[in-house]
């Protein structure tokens, strides 16, 4: 009921991709022998999305160069004096996608292919090859375009994928790990132990207190922040009545969720942004 509202004619067809067979990407761990690795995604046909992203966007890219050029050479034939301008145009496209982190590497089966990964096995040092995620999980992470030796908190960071995925690029100078669930933060803590070597797990600082409190309780200030807030997990909530964010009895719960993200995101702010994102924060605010 609240979807179709929401969604209005959209709702039937998210709800159906909703239902379907979940498509997991494996997300290639670079403390384990990467090479073996990437050789065998690559023999079941799996594609790194992450570089294949990249080389789309700088096809595109060379793609607009060329037609701008062509564009402007072709005016310019119509009015010669403009020529010089249109090469320089033509030098400095505007980049048309981020700076995208190559360290990570994340193989998809291409659209429309089902077939599931097998469990990552351990390699001889017992360290797991790949870890299974929703591939879209790991955008946040490279939207966070972490740069060398840069200090990052992961304020909701339980089970721990998006943190694999910050420790993957290989350039934290600090990593804190946080998420208010004390048995969700003991999986963290498995999945650690399963896919990070010892005195790479020795530098990341994990704690369980409500994000809200932060400030108080740690403090500290960082380059970059995750904030991967909790939320409705309209998939479960489609699927089962357990838990179910929907059921009546967690209204209040839920109703009040836009408020608890909204509390993390603030009290999470680093120092610089602070005035910019309390203002865009009130603004939310009043909007609700
Ligand atoms: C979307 S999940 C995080 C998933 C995680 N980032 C990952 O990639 O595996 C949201 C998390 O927020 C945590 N959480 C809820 N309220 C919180 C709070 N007040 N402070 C910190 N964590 C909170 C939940 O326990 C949950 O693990």
């Amino acid at each position: 009921m609240n979807y179709s509202l929401q969604f209005k004619d959209a709702w039937p067809s998210i709800r159906v991709s909703l239902l379907s067979e979940q498509k997991y990407g494996a997300l290639v761990n670079n403390f384990a022998d990467v090479e073996r690795v990437t050789r065998e995604l690559e023999q079941l046909d799996a594609v790194d999305f992450i570089s294949e992203a990249s080389r789309k966007a700088r096809r595109l890219q060379q793609d607009s160069v060329a037609e701008r050029a062509e564009r402007e050479e072709s005016t310019s034939q119509e009015a010669p004096g403009e020529c010089q301008n249109a090469v320089q145009a033509a030098e400095a496209p505007p980049p048309l996608s981020a700076p995208i982190t190559s360290n990570i590497k994340c193989y998809t089966f291409p659209r429309g292919d089902v077939t599931r990964f097998r469990p990552a096995r351990p390699d001889t040092l017992g360290i797991l090859s790949y870890y299974l995620m929703d591939a879209a999980s790991l955008l946040p992470v490279l939207a966070l375009n972490v740069q060398p030796d840069e200090f990052v908190l992961d304020l909701c960071a339980a089970p721990g994928g998006k943190t694999l995925g910050i420790l993957q690029t290989g350039f934290c100078g600090y990593l804190a790990a946080n998420d208010v669930s004390v048995s969700r933060t003991k999986r963290l803590y498995q999945i650690l132990n399963s896919y990070v070597p010892k005195q790479i797990r020795e530098t990341v600082c994990i704690t369980s207190w409500d994000g809200r409190n932060w400030g108080e309780r740690e403090g500290g200030t960082f380059h970059k922040v995750l904030v991967d807030v909790p939320c409705t997990t309209d998939r479960h909530s489609v699927m089962e009545e357990e838990n179910n964010i929907f059921n009546r009895r967690r209204s209040k719960e839920r109703q009040m969720l836009p408020m608890l993200q909204l509390q993390l995101l603030v009290k999470s702010n680093l120092r610089s942004f602070e005035e910019e994102i309390l203002k865009e924060a009130v603004e939310v605010e009043m909007s609700l």
